[in-house]
């Protein structure tokens, strides 16, 4: 068995098992009843049981209005898959039958013509059963998990392990740190209970000759010259061809491209050819640098790919469904491009949720997205007897050993929060009792996964803990004293509470992987689950739908506090413009945060800076609600999306306010140096066009650098542009090089809140929409200054080359990409614009 490799830190997988082995899948229609037998129905596998029952017509959509309590019982009843299936006499010939269940969700026994042959208890596990001969009736029979948790909760009897039940705002089930489950799917603060069961992977049976199966799933760290021997399958012997030395390397989003190789695998045993297969091979270097800085007390927290030092710029990923199997090749595309659209280069997939589909991280590979990998742990404390170690050291093997290959994941990290929770006291655990939950917490992160990872896989970085202080809360016993210190790790940030337009109370943190502001879906994301009765700001629904305490009441403050509140007297247009003008709020605040954390990557101040990532929560919805997302469920974009696409340009102008000076910097995550002129324009509330312009010099901009190429206190900017006060008139700025071709997008600045300011009218903007290729484009026509114009064409699914954007122009032109054929006239139809002067 021979492994050769090319390049140092190679990063590079395949899995190879022998052409002899047969598979046979027992993927499609099985049987499905509940305990008594009142309920039996076809089922699909892959599936689960609420879809099953809705697919049948014995429920109605579970997202319905307030299906989600209607609809409680289905997870307290127990549930039986059947199928009937003959072992093929091909399969038959061999000497070993396999039966391979990929994930089962989550507690359940496999019955064999009556006879328990296995039992499952963690839906993130692979299961293999020997298999006998002949006609099988094969039974998997599911435990309610919301009764499986309370009983695992009712034996550990010797100290708690809290949190008992979420909150009640969440309506949720309890104790799911008891499960091997989707932690989500018992509630979350954006999410419904809905704790599936069922067959969520494939089903298959594996039959083989040969004794050695054999799994090459990575070919991590070999030198030039290393030669690697496994002793215990000699017989065989891989030839591993790589059509190129000249390696050329994978690089993030926006830092170059991703190619890959093609890799040949052979096996030979007793000179026959027994395997000849191909894969897909990637190369890059991942770092995770964390060393003094001058000038700063800490340590610097930042990646570097390829030795290169890369700002992460993205958000944070939960599942795309509360039912698994409805998460689409299709709804992973959408989504994944989406982001790549919005200029994201990474994503972290959070531990509360599930380890993605294989394909999730195959497009991250083809497009570049950097992938942060959470183990599937959050927001709680967690047992640690040895049952549920074992069963978590073997999800976390199995998890590795599936997902190492991937270029695209960089790092792997223990779990959501479980650190902070411990030192901030987020469950009132007695000093006394202290030191046993950090034992846990080391025993199940440190000492079981940690050590798993690290002898799995050489070639990542490992993260205890999201956030964390790094090697500092290790020297700290791995519960460092303040997990959220800016000078150590990544920090999670969030205050609804505190004005999000003013920067000064934002953490100047190391690494931002958390932040973020909620907002509604738009009414075309809500009328196909909700009926007339629901369509208001107070209403049952609205509040139903809003899982977080204080939710609903927390974005109309932060909006009051810069915005008029909609007040229309026709109901329904007062519920729209609500939605939008949370969406306008959300937008706005997280586009205030994401600047200021891009524009301190350069800077030490105060002892804080060189920000290096800013993933903010959360990049989509599992369900139609108000959440954190900038993108609603069904792929629409909110208003923060198409910031986003801005807000991470590669060059940025970012312009804020110091002590009554404005600056104004710029970002560039290029390669290469930039010479670069800044440009403010400043407007009239009142007028459209300019009132007046001023210029900077050219300054050079390194790549990789955030500086400031503009300073100038605002009351002399406002006194050398004549009639201007800070309530009449607003800046824009952008950047141009030495041809005076601009670079990045424009940006725009308000002097006071747009609810204060004076002269802002009614645009009464108009539209014309014409057929362009496979394109449509709108041009808007504007009597006045409209500051978020939001076009929205309600249910016709699609996107736009720009939304919610600032009118300082008479005309502005954009274009509709539809997702499915659509026409002008359907379009003029559909079309509403919606700007700030409108609401109220
Ligand atoms: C489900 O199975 C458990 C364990 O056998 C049993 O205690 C419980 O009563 C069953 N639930 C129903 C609804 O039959
Ligand atoms: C916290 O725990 C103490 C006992 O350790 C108890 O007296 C107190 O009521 C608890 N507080 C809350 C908020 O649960
Ligand atoms: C809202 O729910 C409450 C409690 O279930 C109910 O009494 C009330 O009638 C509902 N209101 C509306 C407008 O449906
Ligand atoms: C928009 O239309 C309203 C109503 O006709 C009018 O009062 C207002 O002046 C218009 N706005 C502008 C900027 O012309
Ligand atoms: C703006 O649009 C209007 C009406 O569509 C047109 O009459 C006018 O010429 C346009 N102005 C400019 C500057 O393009
Ligand atoms: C809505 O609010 C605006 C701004 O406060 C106010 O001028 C207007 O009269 C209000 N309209 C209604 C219908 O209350």
């Amino acid at each position: 068995f021979v492994l050769l490799c090319l390049y140092f830190g190679v990063l590079s997988g395949f899995s190879a098992v022998t052409e002899q082995k047969q598979t046979e899948s027992l993927n499609g229609k099985w049987s499905l009843s509940n305990s008594d037998g009142s309920v039996s129905l076809p089922a699909q596998v892959p599936g689960c049981v609420h879809s099953a029952l809705h697919q049948q017509g014995f429920i109605q959509d579970p997202y319905f209005r307030f299906n989600d309590l209607s609809y409680r019982w289905i997870a307290f009843d127990n549930w039986t898959y059947t199928t009937i299936f003959t072992v093929s006499a091909q399969l038959r010939s061999k000497q070993k039958v396999l039966l391979v269940f990929d994930g089962a969700d989550t507690v359940a026994s496999v019955w064999l013509n009556g006879i328990t042959v296995g039992k499952m208890n963690n839906m993130f596990q692979r299961y293999v059963n020997m298999l006998k001969d002949g006609d099988n009736v094969l039974k998997v029979s599911f435990l309610s998990p919301v009764l499986y948790a309370a009983e695992q909760r009712k034996a550990h009897s010797a100290y708690r392990v809290p949190p008992e039940c979420p909150p009640d705002v969440q309506k949720g089930e309890c104790h799911v740190n008891f499960i091997r489950k989707e932690q989500s799917s018992f509630s979350w603060d954006w999410g419904p209970s809905f704790p599936t069961m069922g067959l969520w992977k494939e089903v298959r049976l594996e039959a083989f000759d040969v004794l050695h199966l054999i799994q090459v799933s990575s070919v991590p760290l070999y030198s030039a010259s290393d030669i690697l021997i496994v002793q215990n399958v000699k017989c065989f012997v891989f030839y591993i061809i790589l059509q190129s030395v000249q390696v050329k390397l994978w690089w993030p989003n926006g830092h170059g491209n991703q190619p890959f190789y093609q890799m040949t695998v052979r096996g030979f045993q007793d000179e026959y050819l027994i395997l000849n297969t191909e894969t897909k091979v990637y190369f890059r270097t991942v770092e995770l640098v964390q060393e003094p800085i001058v000038g700063s007390p800490g340590l610097s927290f930042y990646f570097r790919i390829n030795g290169k030092p890369v700002f992460l710029k993205g958000s944070n990923w939960i599942p795309a469904h509360s039912f698994q199997d409805q998460v689409t090749p299709a709804v992973l595309k959408n989504l994944l491009q989406s982001a790549v659209d919005a200029n994201m280069n990474a994503l972290r997939v959070w531990g509360g949720g599930v380890y993605e589909q294989d394909l999730f991280y195959s497009i991250c590979d083809e497009l570049g997205i950097m992938v942060w990998q959470d183990f599937m742990f959050a927001c709680a404390m967690y047992p640690t007897e040895n049952a549920f170690i074992q069963t978590v050291r073997e999800e976390v093997a199995q998890q590795v050993q599936r997902l190492k290959s991937h270029p695209s994941i960089i790092i792997w990290s223990g779990n959501n929060e479980n650190e902070a929770a411990l030192a901030t006291d987020w469950f009132n655990i007695s000093v006394s009792q202290r030191p046993t939950y950090i034992k846990d917490y080391v025993t199940l992160y440190v000492n079981n996964i940690r050590k798993i990872v690290q002898d799995e896989d050489h070639s990542r970085p490992f993260l205890v803990s999201s956030p964390t202080n790094g090697v500092e809360s290790e020297q700290e016993g791995w519960v460092a004293a303040n997990p959220y210190d800016t000078h150590y790790g990544d920090t999670h940030f969030y205050s609804y509470v505190l004005d999000c337009w003013d920067w000064t109370t934002f953490p100047r943190t190391r690494f931002a992987s958390e932040y973020g502001f909620q907002s509604w879906p738009s009414f075309s994301t809500l009328q196909p689950v909700s009926v007339k009765e629901d369509w208001s700001y107070g209403s049952n629904f609205t509040s139903h739908r809003q899982h977080h305490e204080d939710g609903n009441q927390q974005m109309m403050k932060q909006a009051a506090l810069h915005f008029n509140l909609p007040n229309s007297t026709e109901p329904l247009k007062r519920f729209r413009d609500t939605l939008y003008i949370t969406q306008v709020m959300q937008a706005q605040c997280v586009k205030t945060q994401t600047e200021f954390y891009r524009r301190s990557q350069s800077e030490i101040i105060d002892g804080r800076g060189h920000t290096m990532g800013a993933l903010y929560w959360q990049l989509n919805d599992i369900w139609q609600a108000p959440s954190w997302s900038s993108i609603e469920f069904g792929g629409k974009w909110k208003m923060l999306h198409y910031f986003a696409q801005n807000f991470f340009a590669a060059v940025l102008p970012v312009g804020f306010e110091d002590d009554n000076t404005l600056l104004i910097y710029a970002v560039s995550d290029l390669d290469h140096n930039l010479m670069l002129r800044t440009v403010v324009t400043v407007y009239s509330w009142a007028d459209l066009g300019p009132v007046c312009t001023l210029k900077s010099d050219l300054v050079s901009v390194p790549g990789g650098s955030a500086m400031a190429t503009f300073k100038q206190p605002v009351a002399a900017l406002l006194a050398g542009c004549g009639r201007c006060t800070r309530l009449t008139c607003l800046l824009t700025f952008h950047l141009e090089d030495p041809s005076s071709v601009q670079q990045g997008p424009t940006n725009h600045l308000f002097l006071c809140s747009p609810k204060e300011a004076q002269g802002l009218q009614r645009p009464n903007i108009t539209v014309s929409v014409h057929e362009y290729k496979t394109d449509y484009t709108i041009t808007l026509h504007s009597a006045a200054v409209a500051p978020f114009v939001w076009l929205d064409v309600g249910n016709i699914p699609g996107r736009f080359s720009s939304n919610g954007f600032l009118m300082v122009s008479r005309n502005v032109t954009v274009s509709f990409n539809p997702w499915r054929p659509t026409s002008v006239a359907e379009l003029s139809k559909s079309l509403t614009i919606t700007s700030l002067r409108d609401v109220y």
